[in-house]
């Protein structure tokens, strides 16, 4: 087997998945799911997530509703926006872009969506229910890793694992998740002493901090399965490459498994949010989904 986890392979079939499972929806009870993705600013790297978003949602044959505010839209008309996705019946999942602008509260506005059109599992009851081993919905990006390394290794119990970088979005997720299937966790951060003693833990390591190429092959424990989360657009030669958290060459000659980037984890974020969306509808319907 390669040791390189191919999540754009991955991605597909998830989406595939997806798209089965809303045609049966549309045929056994006439619903199709619909996603809203509110965007604020012109933010470029948004943009093109909010373009693809949408591409994906119509691709797998579910209904994209996209708003595009101005960067001055003031938090009361947001949540005027949100409050009306929430009572509209075709809406099943309210996504809002983030960063939001500074004069906007991220917190005010993510737990103004219903939790249960909430697809990001970003609202405090979705964040409430991943941290008490209730059924709510799991963030797009962590749940991506988990499948791929759940398919990669089967059972997880009773593995080390360390995630780096604590954020809401991937971080605190991340590691819920693992200590759901019964791994034990460490969260390392930029103050946590000797960061190279404690990546040389673990079974499992995913880097999850944003800065380009920071973890070096010889912070991996040979044989461990190494998750790279980070999307870092670097210049190298004159020219823009995507580089993931972790030195790539020098990683994957010590792992036994590595997701690449580009080609990784990336894809699959976007998949689990069309998993996710699916979800919520058929929720909200009270139907439940064939497996
Ligand atoms: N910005 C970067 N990643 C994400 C994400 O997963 N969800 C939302 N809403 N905004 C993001």
């Amino acid at each position: 087997m390669s040791k390189v986890i191919d999540g754009k392979a991955f991605a597909e079939s998830v989406r595939q998945d997806v798209a089965k499972q809303v045609a049966w929806l549309k045929d056994e009870h006439d619903i199709t799911p619909g996603l809203a993705v509110v965007l604020v600013g012109e933010d470029p790297a948004s943009q093109v997530y909010v373009r693809n978003k949408g591409i994906q949602t119509k691709a797998a044959g579910m209904n994209s509703y996209e708003h595009k505010l101005d960067t001055s839209v003031t938090e009361d008309e947001l949540l005027a926006l949100i409050n009306t996705l929430n009572n509209d019946s075709s809406v099943h999942g309210i996504l809002v872009q983030l960063p939001l602008p500074s004069h906007i509260e991220e917190s005010a506005v993510i737990d103004a969506i219903d939790y249960r059109k909430d697809v990001d599992g970003f609202h405090l009851t979705n964040v409430g229910l991943l941290n008490t081993g209730g059924d709510g919905v799991v963030p797009c990006t962590p749940l991506g890793c988990i499948m791929m390394l759940k398919d990669r290794l089967g059972d997880l119990s009773g593995k080390n694992a360390v995630v780096v970088g604590r954020s809401n979005i991937v971080g605190k997720p991340m590691a819920a998740l693992l200590l759901k299937e019964s791994c034990t966790v460490t969260i390392a951060h930029s103050r946590t002493q000797d960061l190279p003693a404690v990546c040389r833990e673990a079974d499992i390591l995913v880097a999850a901090v944003g800065r380009p190429e920071m973890v070096p092959g010889d912070w991996v424990k040979p044989g461990a399965t190494v998750i790279d989360v980070g999307i870092n657009r670097i210049e190298r030669d004159g020219k823009t490459k995507l580089v993931g958290d972790v030195d790539y060459a020098s990683c994957e000659a010590v792992a036994s498994a590595i997701t690449p980037v580009p080609g990784g984890v990336g894809p699959m974020t976007i998949a689990c949010l069309l998993h996710n969306t699916l979800q919520q509808a058929a929720r909200l319907h009270g139907v439940t989904l064939p497996e």
